[in-house]
């Protein structure tokens, strides 16, 4: 997705802002962009492509006192979603009536729905426009209200929009002030001494500072060097708490590894473990999950448990449903955010409903959070992104602690949720039916999943061996039964986001209504074949592929002869149970992707098409 980073204090600004941006293009993005307030005048650069075209086109800023000396400046990475990624449609988009000096200079990110109404009446009132993007018409609308108040002219042009921004904006006649706001998209305000740092997520801040305040939706915020006024659109002064950020700057650099996804992979037994720690209690055989704010009896009187998520989010609540309803009793369901969104769901206040989103901004699931809370449910976040809007609008849940998860791939986020959704069933459980002996088991059982996945992560050298026989095929099937039908789910999502190798995931069973048409021997099949119920079923579907050519690279628990005779590759796991079992299986599947794409020479971290947190809907 796209990114803002901003600057106002008493150093140069350029500098700051160019490796901000760099700092920012694990998001994804097809352009960038920076303006410079400098001498009086807004200086404007932008470039299609990647930040490094940019810095080539800006040239030799230090000894560029005209044009880029100034201590103000705005820059923005852009993910196109009106008008195609051209130089033109980069941001920052200026504006003045005359179409001549910049008056104003504005970085956007998000999605102005009513883009085309305010766009023809600006230029009915003879407003010139350079791009098709919708971000420049709120660049002229914000100038068509500018009287030397920058702030009130931001809020008067932001009541008039339907839609999602973060901005940050400066005046030509306000040399050192910048005005940043937000409805859906996130900016965070990173504090230093005399000089303030504006970004879309702590990650570009953490070199200079790591004390920050995240806007609320509809907040304007004015920043002058160190000084920060926050208000409503309507400017009533508002508090906001600053937070500290906990994580070491390397925590985001990828440690040595040839890839984030790979660091992030391997980062997991850590990961899971912070996501468990104070929250698994193996002497009552529960778990203790506080940020959900509920007591068992109010747990006990919960009718429903809604699950919904989009992508590695949605496969991961997939796992949830099945524990709930195993361990539980109760009644669960997944959905896919926008789905969920739009088909007007029944949903009340027996229900709960629990958004899982790593950076919590995906616009769909913000939607559908919305939805639930207007229908009345109780909305939960399971969240990695602290101080993210899902997070903050939900007003409770569980967060991940799984660290920044930087590439696009969802890795260490889907292990986390898995870990959390098994603790949240584990809780609704003994609030049910579950005793207290069971209650332990399945507590220890959770306990164990980091060090099953360090087992699983031995496998890595058997892993990318095997995975070279794999780097010329264009498709594959996953298969697997229920609990590790998500973990196809995902296995599937995972090879077709960085090989570009075309995947589909089945049940198991389903194979022989249909796709089973497709089985030859340029047809490869991932089989989920892990002991428990089911395992004997879907190995007579791995005879099924294999009597039709399809070679099978099977996913088996440890030691698993007769698994190991069916398949023509497989990766052993550690025992566990069915439940744990989906994460580790899904290691294990994270890891062979990893190397198919490495060997077919794919940019792992960012694949082409996708962006790390899809804030558009
Ligand atoms: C998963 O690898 C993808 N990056 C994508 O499906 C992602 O899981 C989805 O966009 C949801 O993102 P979120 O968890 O940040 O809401
Ligand atoms: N909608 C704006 C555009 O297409 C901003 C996109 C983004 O968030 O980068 O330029």
């Amino acid at each position: 997705m796209c990114g803002i980073i901003a600057y106002s204090g008493n150093r140069s600004a350029t500098p700051i802002l160019l490796n901000g941006l760099r700092k920012l293009e694990y998001r994804g993005y097809d352009s960038a962009g920076i303006a410079i307030h400098s001498n009086n005048s807004i200086h404007i650069y932008k470039q299609e492509g990647k930040v490094e075209n940019l810095v080539k086109s800006i040239g030799d800023y230090e000894n560029d006192s005209t044009h880029m000396s100034g201590n103000l400046g705005i820059a923005h990475t852009r993910w196109a979603t009106h008008g195609p990624p051209t130089t033109d449609n980069a941001h920052p988009h200026g504006a003045s009536a005359s179409g001549e000096e910049h008056n104003i200079a504005l970085v956007h990110n998000g999605i102005i729905e009513n883009y085309r109404a305010l766009k023809s009446r600006l230029e009915g009132e003879g407003r010139v426009f350079h791009s098709d993007t919708d971000s420049e018409a709120l660049s002229h609308l914000i100038d068509s209200y500018y009287d030397g108040d920058l702030a009130k002219a931001v809020s008067t042009a932001l009541k008039e929009v339907q839609g999602t921004f973060g901005i940050a904006c400066l005046a030509k006649a306000d040399p050192g002030k910048m005005v940043v706001a937000r409805r859906g998209s996130p900016i965070v305000i990173g504090l230093g001494d005399d000089e303030t740092i504006i970004a879309s997520d702590a990650s570009a801040i953490i070199s200079h500072t790591r004390q920050v305040i995240y806007l609320d939706d509809n907040d304007v915020a004015v920043i002058q060097g160190g000084k920060v006024d926050i208000r409503t659109l309507d400017a009533s002064p508002v508090v906001r708490d600053i937070a500290d950020i906990d994580w070491s700057e390397d925590a985001a650099e990828k440690g040595g590894y040839e890839h984030y996804m790979l660091k992030e992979i391997f980062e997991q037994p850590t990961a899971i473990s912070n996501s468990i720690r104070g929250r698994i209690d193996t002497d009552r055989g529960t778990s203790v999950l506080a940020g959900l704010q509920l007591e068992p009896r109010d747990i006990v009187d919960l009718q429903r448990l809604v699950i919904i998520g989009c992508g590695t989010s949605m496969n991961g609540g997939l796992v949830g449903e099945y524990a709930v309803e195993d361990f539980a009793g109760m009644l669960s369901e997944v959905e896919q955010a926008a789905e969920f969104r739009y088909r007007n769901p029944i949903v009340g206040s027996k229900d709960m409903v629990v958004a899982i989103s790593q950076s919590g901004e995906t616009a769909d699931t913000l939607a559908a959070v919305r939805e639930a809370q207007c229908k009345g449910a109780l909305v939960a976040g399971l969240v990695n992104v602290v101080g993210s809007t899902i997070a903050r609008e939900t007003g409770r849940g569980i967060y991940l602690h799984a660290g920044p998860e930087i590439s696009v791939a969802s890795t260490k986020a889907f292990t986390c949720q898995v870990s959390v959704l098994l603790m949240i069933a584990l809780k609704f459980a003994r609030s049910r039916r579950l005793s207290h002996e069971e209650g332990i088991k399945i507590a220890k059982e959770i306990e164990r999943i980091p060090e099953l996945v360090e087992e699983v992560l031995k496998q890595n050298d058997h892993i990318a061996k095997l995975a070279e026989d794999f780097v010329d095929y264009d498709n594959m099937f996953y298969i697997g039964r229920g609990y590790l039908y998500p973990v196809a789910l995902e296995g599937a999502l995972k090879i077709k986001e960085i090989s570009y190798i075309h995947a589909e995931a089945y049940h198991a069973a389903e194979l022989k209504h249909g796709p089973i048409a497709l089985l030859e021997e340029s047809m490869p099949v991932v089989a989920l074949l892990n002991e428990g119920p089911g395992k004997e079923k879907t190995l007579g579907n791995v005879e099924e592929c294999r009597a039709r050519k399809s070679p099978v690279l099977g996913v088996i628990t440890a030691g698993d002869e007769e698994a190991k005779i069916n398949c023509d590759w497989y990766i052993e796991v550690p025992a566990s149970p069915h439940y744990t079992a989906t994460i580790t299986s899904t290691v294990a599947l994270q890891l062979f992707s990893y190397h198919v794409a490495r060997l077919k020479g794919c940019p792992i971290d960012q694949p082409r098409n996708l962006a790390k947190s899809v804030t558009v809907e």
